[in-house]
This record gives C-alpha cells, sequence and structure tokens, in this order.
C-alpha cells in the first residue's frame, strides 16, 4: 500500500473516503467542522437526531458526501475532546482502516492526525495512523487454492498541517520499513509446519541478505553445531526427521563503532512436545513456536531496509521437536555449549534447551545487550493473558528501556523478578541443573534456566506465548513484539545519530 502525506482541505480531496474524527458533545475536529459546512450541516444534523454521538469506537459511513469531493465520508467517534489516550487513538486507526478494507474501497483520505492525543506527537500519530493501514491490507492466502478477490486499499493519503509536513513524511517512512518487517514475520509465523521447517527459516533469512548487501548469513548446519558443542540444542532437533539450523544475520549500520544488539529468537518450527506430548486439541496452534524467530527476522528486515544507523545481530536457532525412536527421553542428560549439564525432565520444555546454546553463542558478538525472544510458557499466557509480554532481566536499566518502548508504542511488556529464590527449583539429582522448575512460577523458573547462560551480558527475554498469535475465530500471527523492538532500536538509532 502506498501512503503519501499531504495539506490540503478536506472536502476539496477526491477520493473514495474521507475519514474525521467527532467527539462526545457534538464537538466536531476541525476537518469535521469544514466537511460538515460543505455538507450543509449533515453532521451536526445527525447529532440532533442521536445517529451520531461522537462516543469512542463509533464508526459512521456516509454513502454519499454532496458538497465535498469525497465519494463517501466516514465518521470516527473519538470520545471526549479533552485528548485522546494513546491506546485509543490506536483503536480509532485501527477502525478506520478496517471499515476502509471491509467496505473495498481502493483508496481514502484520513484527517486524523490533528486530533489531539495526550502524550504524543505528530510523528507518533502518524506512525501509528500508517502502520494502521498497512496492517488492515494483510493478508495471509498462500495456502489457498483461489486467492481472494476483495479489493484491497492501495493508497492512503494522511492530511496534515502544513508546518508538520516533513515530520509526518519521516513517520510514513518508518511506517513503510515497519510494515516490511511486520509482513515478513507474520507471514513466517503464519506458514504451517510442513511449509516452515528450519530450512526454510534459513532460506528466509539467506533471501535477506541478498536483498540487503548491510546483511551478512551464516547458517550452521548440525556438524558445525557438533563441533562447536551444542548438545543441548541438538538434543531437540534428534527426534525430527527435519535438520536443525543455527542462524546468524548481522547487519552494520554503525560502521562496527558501538557493540551490537543481539536478538535471539526462538525458532521451534513445530512443538509436539517430544515424548512428553501435548494434548491434541489446539496442537496446530505449536507452528506458532517459531514467532521469536519471525520476530527477530521481521525486525532485521525493518532495519536493513530503513538503512538505521545501529548494530544489530539477530540469531536463530532453528529446530523441529518431535516424538521419535531417536528423541530425547525424560530422564535424558545432555552438555550445553557453555559445558553445564542438564537433566531433561520434560521434552517439551524445549525452548530453553535451544535457546541457551545460542545464548552461550551470542557471546561472540561482544555484545552491548542481548534480547531473547520466545513463545517459552503457556505460564505467562495464564499471568499476563495475550495484553502483555513477560520480561525478565537480570539489568534494570534494559528492561526499563524495553518498557518504555513497549509503552509507546502500545506493544507492552510487564516485567516479572528473576530473583535468586526461585533458582533451587531447576536443581537436579542428576545434572546441573533440570530443564523445568515444578508448577510454580513456570515463567520465571524459565527465565531462571535461561539467566545461567547470560551472565557475561546484559540480558532481557520477552516470553511472547501470549503475543504473538490470535488464537479463536481471528486465529493468526500478530506481529507482536516488533513494534516494540522495532522503537527500542528507532529510539537506540536516533541517540546515536
Ligand atoms: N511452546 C511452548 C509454550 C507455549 C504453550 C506457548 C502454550 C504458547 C502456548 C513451550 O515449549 C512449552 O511447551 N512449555 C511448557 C513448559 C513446561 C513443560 C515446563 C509449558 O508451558 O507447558
Ligand atoms: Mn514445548
Ligand atoms: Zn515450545
Amino acid at each position: 500500500m502506498e501512503i503519501s502525506v499531504k495539506r490540503g482541505h478536506p472536502q476539496e480531496q477526491k477520493t473514495a473516503c474521507l475519514i474525521v474524527g467527532v467527539h462526545a458533545g457534538k464537538k466536531l475536529s476541525s476537518a469535521a467542522e469544514a466537511i460538515d459546512k460543505a455538507l450543509g450541516g449533515t453532521l451536526t444534523k445527525l447529532f440532533k437526531r442521536g445517529d451520531l454521538t461522537g462516543a469512542m469506537g463509533e464508526t459512521l459511513m456516509l454513502h454519499e458526501a454532496p458538497g465535498t469531493s469525497a465519494e463517501r465520508v466516514l465518521v470516527m467517534g473519538c470520545g471526549k475532546i479533552e485528548g485522546v489516550e494513546a491506546a485509543e487513538y490506536q483503536q480509532i486507526v485501527g477502525k478506520a482502516a478496517r471499515a476502509v478494507a471491509d467496505a473495498g474501497l481502493r483508496n481514502a483520505v484520513a484527517c486524523l492526525t490533528e486530533l489531539e492525543v495526550k502524550e504524543r506527537d505528530t510523528h507518533w500519530k502518524t506512525l501509528q495512523a500508517a502502520l494502521a493501514f498497512h496492517n488492515s491490507t494483510y493478508r495471509f492466502d498462500q495456502m489457498k487454492s483461489k486467492p481472494s478477490k476483495k479489493t484491497r486499499c492501495a493508497k492512503l493519503t494522511l492530511l496534515v498541517e502544513s508546518v508538520r509536513n516533513a515530520e509526518a513524511e519521516r513517520a510514513v517512512a518508518i511506517a513503510d520499513g515497519m510494515a516490511e518487517g511486520l509482513n515478513l514475520t507474520k507471514d513466517l509465523a503464519n506458514l504451517p509446519g510442513n511449509h516452515c521447517p528450519p530450512k526454510q527459516l534459513a532460506d528466509a533469512a539467506k533471501a535477506l541478505g541478498k536483498a540487503h548487501k548491510s546483511l551478512k548469513v551464516t547458517v550452521l548446519e548440525r556438524a558445525e553445531m557438533e563441533a562447536l558443542g551444542m548438545g543441548s540444542l541438538l538434543a531437540v532437533a534428534q527426534g525430527s526427521a527435519e535438520a536443525p539450523k543455527l542462524i546468524t544475520l548481522e547487519y552494520t549500520g554503525d560502521a562496527g563503532k558501538s557493540r551490537p544488539i543481539v536478538l535471539v529468537g526462538k525458532g521451534v518450527t513445530f512443538d509436539s512436545g517430544g515424548i512428553s506430548i501435548k494434548p491434541g486439541p489446539g496442537m496446530d496452534e505449536m507452528k506458532f513456536d517459531m514467532c521469536g524467530a519471525a520476530s527477530v527476522l521481521g525486525v532485521m528486515k525493518a532495519v536493513a531496509s530503513l538503512g538505521l544507523a545501529v548494530n544489530v545481530v539477530g540469531v536463530i536457532p532453528a529446530v523441529e521437536n518431535m516424538p521419535d525412536g531417536k528423541a530425547i527421553k525424560p530422564g535424558d542428560v545432555v552438555t550445553s555449549m557453555s559445558g553445564q549439564t542438564i537433566e531433561i525432565l520434560n521434552t517439551d520444555a524445549e525452548g530453553r534447551l535451544i535457546l541457551c546454546d545460542a545464548l552461550t553463542y551470542a557471546a561472540r558478538f561482544e555484545p552491548d545487550v542481548v534480547i531473547d525472544i520466545a513463545t517459552l510458557t503457556g505460564a505467562c499466557v495464564i499471568a499476563l493473558g495475550s495484553h502483555a509480554s513477560g520480561l525478565l532481566s537480570n539489568h534494570d536499566p534494559l528492561a526499563e528501556e524495553l518498557l518504555r518502548a513497549g509503552q509507546h508504542s502500545g506493544d507492552r511488556a510487564w516485567r516479572l523478578p528473576l530473583w535468586d529464590d526461585y533458582q533451587k527449583q531447576l536443581d537436579s539429582n542428576f545434572a546441573d541443573m533440570a530443564n523445568v522448575g515444578g508448577r510454580e512460577a513456570g515463567t520465571i523458573t524459565a527465565a531462571c534456566f535461561l539467566a545461567r547462560y547470560t551472565k557475561a551480558y546484559r540480558w532481557a527475554h520477552l516470553d511472547i506465548a501470549g503475543t504473538a498469535w490470535h488464537s479463536g475465530k481471528a486465529k493468526g500471527a500478530s506481529g507482536r513484539p516488533v513494534p516494540m523492538l522495532m522503537e527500542f532500536i528507532l529510539n537506540r538509532a536516533r541517540r546515536a545519530g
């Protein structure tokens, strides 16, 4: 979708749909005011009749707009005029974009950046509007024999005040780059396990490397991982017919001046649970167990296409977790790359087993910070639901920086403690540690396990089990936590530049 920024009078915009906001208490935004005048007072009349209230979440499509150059006017209820909350603004632009998509309209002009949003500027409002429209045109129909014929909105114009033009244009460019990354993340995550084994993730990374000179991509095969001593990662892979891959993407946008941000993404392309097999219902959703990997690839793509002045490394351990004659069994003991031994009490706690070796490997990039992203625990879904990702960290400033990025982008995380008190739940009679810590505090003990491999650097762990995809009727990848990570990286790029 092509998005552009323009100034001008709302009533003079030639478009399939002009979008304006109104507030509760018959208060019109300045664009709505102009449109009301051109329409001969229709909006005022609708307010009087009670067909329009301006309440938050209200949408009203006027299918004719005489006196204006638009074919339709979409009126969005924005609630109190005193200032819209950031989350409400995201709802408004999201709903507007969906209304345009549902109506099958080819183009639209939105006058929504003029709304007052609490603690947010034009850059943010423009970015959010652009992201919402990009998101509304996303479709995953690769697996259908006949793709949907529904018209997709191809062109969006954002009307802004002239003084804000440059700021808004920059925001649209960033949204375009982010949307490219988000679409890759969602496409890979939505692919079923049989169409997206580890090799497919490696190929996607290599394709990125081909498309961007600034990206260096390396893929380690089983033998190379054996030579490195990655006994824990390889243990998970041994029950699958699919070969494991360790994928590395190195982006240098800062000519090596600063230490890199290293992102490590869990890439279990299907998690059956292994010998500790999962129950049948809902098991299909375990194709999403590579959403961490997909978000790392999406971020790398966005960072490279935006050419940001930062150094970022992506590391993706990719395996499939299956039960088989060769598969690991409860009670097996393996040796990780760090030298620490692990008693595998549950083969379904496989994420930490591949991440620990990838995290040990990450040290060779001499990172400034390491952030791992993983659909790690069902316990995180119980604790935080689908609203916040779990965040655990060994470095307070890094945790704060990520929380702030989440808050600002609306892709939020919530911190859980990583106290040593929880570590003893991982005690094992037979090895240095067990791979599970019992029923209590499952998200924390999983992070405690990882913490034993991340002592050499500043590290944060994002448990995205509840946020990376939607279940139910709208089943599909959400693209989270790409927005949070991009906000984090963009901030660092801004500070550096
Ligand atoms: N991939 C799952 C975590 C998961 C479960 C994500 C449900 C989203 C929804 C992970 O590999 C897993 O199976 N974790 C186990 C850990 C347990 C055995 C300690 C879990 O959460 O049940
Ligand atoms: Mn599992
Ligand atoms: Zn898993």
